[in-house]
């Protein structure tokens, strides 16, 4: 089993920082950086916007994986694709054309991911695996951080993994919410390949942060 992606959230940050703490997580061994946009409408927060993000792009090297808990989100693709995102993630929840919405993604040249809610069933994928690049699965209903892993998650994981693999497809999957070290490996050996992590990497603060990547990743 090869270790996971690491995808800190910059939720669980110091917004007072912002730029130094992207340099930081690439100096600590992070492999993404994780954007939650919250629009304070499909889910109850209030997070951060396209310039934002702008802001930050030439603060790291590393890729910009862009969490759009946002409705309508068909409108707000370009500008965070313009702002430096490398990965736009949708719920299939937040417009009535999933399928057009993902192609519109990879058309402006970014990786396509869709995001499964807990109450979202993994049926759906079968009607878009061809137009996806990443699965996220929540394992915390989406909104804030530090919540409370749903152990269920673990066979979301393992079905979807399942349905991956049977589809030959080649797309990420990415598990997000209350990932801790304690069950990172679970995680992974369900079939995830990359975790998001927010509390777990930063609540120590930037010496910690290496550490806490490290045993993300199990070692
Ligand atoms: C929840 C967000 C997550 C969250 C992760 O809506 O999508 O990315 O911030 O934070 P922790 O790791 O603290 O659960
Ligand atoms: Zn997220």
């Amino acid at each position: 089993m090869s270790a996971p992606l690491i995808c800190p959230s910059i939720l669980a940050s110091d917004f007072a920082r912002l730029g130094e703490e992207v340099a930081a997580l690439e100096s600590a061994g992070a492999d993404w950086v994780h954007v939650d946009v919250m629009d304070g409408h499909f889910v109850p927060n209030l997070t951060i916007g396209p310039d934002v993000v702008k802001a930050l792009r030439p603060h790291t090297r590393l890729p910009f994986d862009v969490h759009l808990m946002v409705a309508p989100v068909d409108p707000w693709l370009e500008a965070y694709r313009n702002a430096g995102a490398d990965v736009l993630s949708v719920h299939p929840e937040s417009g009535p054309h999933l399928h057009r919405t993902l192609g519109r993604i990879r058309e402006l040249g970014a990786r396509a991911g869709v995001v499964l809610n807990p109450g979202t069933s993994v049926g759906i994928l079968d009607e878009v695996i061809d137009l996806v690049d990443l699965v996220l699965i929540m394992s915390v209903n989406p909104g804030f951080g530090g919540q409370k892993f749903i152990p269920a998650s673990l066979d979301k994981i393992a079905r979807v993994r399942q349905r991956l693999d049977a589809a030959g497809s080649k797309a990420t999957l990415q598990v997000d919410g209350g990932v801790t070290a304690d069950n990172a490996a679970d995680c992974v050996a369900a079939g995830a390949d990359a975790l998001v992590a927010g509390t777990a990497v930063f609540r120590g603060g930037p010496s910690t942060y290496a550490d806490n990547i490290a045993a993300l990743k199990g070692h």
